[in-house]
Parts: C-alpha cells; sequence; structure tokens
C-alpha cells in the first residue's frame, strides 16, 4: 500500500508530464501556418494561436479566459461565433472549408477559409475548436504563383521556342554512344512518346533537341520545362493552362501542350514530378486531350512527347517515383545514354571537339592534349560526365599560354588534379590492383626505363638521378620485368 507521501509524490509527477506535454503542444501551435482558436463547454476563449493574434490584430493575453461574445461584440464578429462555433456546440456536428470575412477591431477586411471541430471527453463537447488560414495570404500566394505563370509564358515565347541542336552536333565514336544516335534517328520520325535515361552531364537535352529537329515536329516549336523547378501547385497550371474565374486570379492562359502544338513539349526531370500531375499527365497520353484547369473544353494534343530523367529506371520502378502505368506510356521508346566511364573512346574526340571549341572563343591554336593528360582522363571515373569534362578543358584553356599547342596536366585546375590523386591514393590503400593501379605502374616504369636510358643503363647513375637507393632500383627492374642494356 502507497502512503500519503508517495501519493502526493506521484501526483505531482504526473502533473509535471502533462505541463510538459501542454507546453508543448502550445510551442507547436504557434509554428504552424493555421490559425487556432478554441473555446470550451462555456464559450470561454481557452487556446488562440500566434496566427490568429496576426490575423486578428489582438493579444492572446486580452481574450483568454473571456468569452467569446464578450470579446466579438463590438462588431459582425459575433456573428461567426453565434452562428459558427454555437452551432458546432449545439449540434455536434462539424463544419468544413468554410469561407468567412469579417472587419478586424482596426477596421481592416480579413477572409478566413476554415473548419470548426466539436471536441467530444467522456461522451460530451467540452470544447469547440476552429482552424483556418488567412485567404489574402492565399490571394497572395496565388497571385505570386499567376505572375511566374506569365512570366514564364513570355519567356519561353521569347525564345521562339527553338531547339540549337542538331543529332550532328552529338559527339562520339563509341559504339553506345552511337547505338543512342541511331535510336534517336530512327524514334524521332515515330509519333510515339521517348524517354531519355542518362545521369547528369550525358546530354539529354542535347539528345532532346536533337530528336525533335530530325522529327516530324521539327518545323513545330521546341518547348522545354524542367518538372522540378516548378513549384508544385504551379505545374499543373504551367502544364495544362488555366481558364478566367479557374480560382481566384486565375487568366485565360494557354498551357506549354497547348504552346508545343504541331511541335515537341521536353519534360525535363519527369522524375520530380508531383504524383497528381503525373495523374493528369497519364490522362493526357492515354486521350490525346487536356483540359484547361476551370475549363471543361477538350482540346486536342498534337505534339511530341519527349522526357528525360536522370534516375535509373530500376530505382524509378522499385521506389516508384513515377507510376508505373505513366513510366510505361512514356518510355514507349527508352534511350539510354551510358555514363562516359562507361564510353572512354569518347574522351579523347570530345577533347578535340571542346579545344576546337574554346580556340574560338580565346583565339587560342591549342592542336590537341597531352598523351599522359588523355590517359589520366581515361582512368578517372567523370561523375560529372561530359558537362564535367568540358568544364576541365575550358578552365585548362584558361590557363594555357597563347603560344602553346598541346593542353598538359599542369593547365588542369588544381581541384580537379587534387581529386584523381585522392582517387588513386584511395584504391592504392584498399590494395586495389585495377586499372588506377596499373597506370601509377606503368608510369613509374616509363620513368625508370627513361632514365637508365639516358644514363646509358648505368644503374648507379640512374639509382642517383632518381634519388632511390641501388638496391631499390635493382628491385624495380625486376619487378616491371625492365631490360637493362649497357651502351657505351
Ligand atoms: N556527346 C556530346 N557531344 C558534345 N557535347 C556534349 C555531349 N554530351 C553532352 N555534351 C555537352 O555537355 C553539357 C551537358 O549536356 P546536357 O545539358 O545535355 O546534359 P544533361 O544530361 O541534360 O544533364 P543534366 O541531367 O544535368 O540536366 C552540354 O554543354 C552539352 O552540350
Ligand atoms: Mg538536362
Amino acid at each position: 500500500m502507497k502512503n500519503d507521501k508517495e501519493i502526493i509524490e506521484e501526483l505531482k509527477q504526473e502533473n509535471k508530464a502533462l505541463e510538459w506535454e501542454n507546453q508543448l503542444l502550445k510551442t507547436i501551435m504557434d509554428c504552424i501556418h493555421e490559425g487556432v482558436f478554441v473555446t470550451n463547454a462555456n464559450g470561454e476563449i481557452i487556446l488562440y494561436n500566434r496566427v490568429v493574434e496576426k490575423t486578428e490584430g489582438m493579444k492572446r493575453e486580452e481574450v483568454l479566459g473571456r468569452r467569446e461574445e464578450d470579446v466579438y461584440s463590438f462588431s459582425s464578429e459575433y456573428f461567426f461565433h453565434e452562428t459558427v462555433t454555437n452551432k458546432v456546440r449545439k449540434t455536434g456536428k462539424s463544419v468544413v472549408e468554410q469561407h468567412y470575412e469579417y472587419s478586424l477591431p482596426d477596421g481592416r477586411k480579413t477572409s478566413i477559409l476554415f473548419s470548426t471541430f466539436p471536441f467530444y471527453y467522456k461522451g460530451q463537447i467540452s470544447a469547440v475548436y476552429t482552424v483556418g488560414r488567412n485567404v489574402n495570404q492565399i490571394g497572395e500566394f496565388i497571385a505570386k504563383t499567376l505572375e511566374m505563370q506569365k512570366k514564364l509564358f513570355r519567356e519561353e515565347n521569347n525564345q521562339s521556342h527553338r531547339a540549337k541542336y542538331l543529332l550532328e552536333d552529338i559527339i562520339g565514336i563509341s559504339e553506345k554512344i552511337c547505338e543512342a544516335v541511331l535510336l534517336a534517328r530512327k524514334v524521332a520520325t515515330h509519333k510515339s512518346p521517348v524517354l531519355i535515361i542518362g545521369e547528369t552531364g550525358t546530354g539529354k537535352e542535347l539528345f532532346a533537341h536533337g530528336i525533335h529537329n530530325a522529327s516530324l515536329y521539327a518545323k513545330g516549336p521546341f518547348v522545354p520545362i524542367n518538372c522540378a523547378a516548378i513549384p508544385e501547385t504551379l505545374l499543373e497550371s504551367v502544364l495544362f493552362g488555366t481558364v478566367k474565374g479557374a480560382f481566384t486570379g486565375a487568366v485565360d492562359i494557354p498551357g506549354l501542350f497547348e504552346q508545343a502544338e504541331g511541335g515537341t513539349i521536353f519534360l525535363d526531370e519527369i522524375n520530380s514530378m508531383p504524383f497528381p500531375v503525373q495523374a493528369k499527365l497519364l490522362r493526357v497520353l492515354q486521350d490525346k486531350v487536356i483540359r484547361r484547369i476551370g475549363s471543361t473544353m477538350e482540346i486536342p494534343v498534337n505534339c511530341k512527347i519527349v522526357s528525360a530523367t536522370n534516375v535509373d529506371p530500376f530505382r524509378i520502378e522499385n521506389e516508384k517515383i513515377i507510376r508505373p502505368d505513366l513510366f510505361f506510356r512514356l518510355a514507349t521508346v527508352a534511350i539510354n545514354i551510358p555514363p562516359l566511364r562507361e564510353r572512354k573512346e569518347d574522351i579523347k574526340v570530345l577533347c578535340a571537339n571542346f579545344i576546337k571549341k574554346y580556340n574560338r572563343e580565346f583565339g587560342l591554336f591549342v592542336e590537341g592534349i597531352s598523351d599522359a593528360l588523355i590517359e589520366l582522363f581515361e582512368k578517372y571515373h567523370w561523375p560529372g560526365n561530359v558537362r564535367e569534362l568540358e568544364n576541365i578543358i575550358e578552365s585548362g584553356m584558361n590557363c594555357v599560354d597563347g603560344d602553346k599547342k598541346t593542353l598538359k596536366l599542369d593547365h588542369i585546375p588544381v581541384y580537379f588534379r587534387n581529386r584523381i590523386r585522392k582517387l588513386m591514393e584511395q584504391h592504392l590503400e584498399a590494395g586495389y590492383s585495377g586499372e588506377l593501379h596499373k597506370t601509377l605502374a606503368d608510369y613509374e616504369k616509363k620513368f625508370i626505363e627513361q632514365a637508365l636510358k639516358k644514363n646509358q643503363g648505368n644503374i648507379s647513375k640512374t639509382a642517383d638521378d632518381l634519388g632511390i637507393w641501388r638496391q631499390n632500383l635493382h628491385y624495380r627492374i625486376k619487378k616491371f620485368g625492365i631490360e637493362v642494356r649497357e651502351t657505351p
């Protein structure tokens, strides 16, 4: 049996826990975007969060504990409490998603979108709570969104919807890239949607331009949209357009599907498209018609749909990033652009192409790239693919003197050299005996052979030259199988 002292102690602990929980809930109430207003069974205000303070321009100290009719008796607000909170208290039924306009003590007008609910405790209504949003703020949000939509529309028009690149601009001699270009050329002439899959910087946009220009739609506009760059709430109206009155501030504006009429719509980063928009896009692909938001009129869709993603299809499927039914339709034809590390044969020709480009831009006369640098490039894993290669060449070309004909390792930015060095060290530390290790060994072998040649095969002189012990040189000669020939 517990004695009185123990019971009191236990109650104290319970009170502390309740106080803590109460404090936590109040703190959370003050950081949400909705206004929360609660009255108890007697109609006294017991919770009045920060958003309501801001909306109504009153402090909670002024209102807490007072009956709502006393607080709001100054104006028509009483009407709200009379008709809404009292109704909910009397009927026990919620009032959901209502719009209500009223004036504040300082004369400002405000309007809220709210829901009011009864709170039952032990079978009785012990409180009524209202959760609402300030419509003025929602209005501001919609206005901002529309402004952006109009800006986008103008920008898109100004770009005159031209695709800059041709499939011929895609540089590469590897079997993989040639196959991808061949497939792109073939599917360009079909009406089916095309999905381009490739890591960042592999040339997805280049392919999209190329496909458009090689397609039956080449004379029409090329309308790109990056699904990741548009806020979720806006994407739908940008794609499908709106009609006046669809929502506060909505105007008659065509969506990108309409703007792409007779041309190509390029849905870049399709993996970032929110699910509700994916559902609408699926319907467009099935029915070949769109409806502007707020309209029932069906507008036929007549454009090629090219989309791109840098997320590999296994992840898309496993993590359900794109709805399977939509993915299946978008990827009627899928073009895989392999990463640069899987087509090393392309590095040399890409380098030559970028050198030509930056010779023209910087007024240089560089003819090529040193073998050592190419070898290094071929060992690197290129996480940023062709874009990264182009950036490296561009930085290198910035450091080449006007009279130099070869781009060398010294011209390459330090951060890149360090990155490669680190990579090599990591592989060596891990006891890696693969390609990178072999490259280093090859370098070393060549270096020793050259030193031996210079010193006519004299071991002592060569060791001196290399700054290593004779025994060490012997060991390396044996290890690399170097043939030593003393020349007179
Ligand atoms: N095969 C190629 N030949 C010539 N230039 C290329 C090739 N592939 C990519 N590039 C160039 O590399 C850069 C990146 O290409 P692009 O923007 O098409 O890549 P992306 O796959 O769309 O990348 P992200 O996923 O980051 O958007 C561009 O400057 C592009 O011109
Ligand atoms: Mg891109």
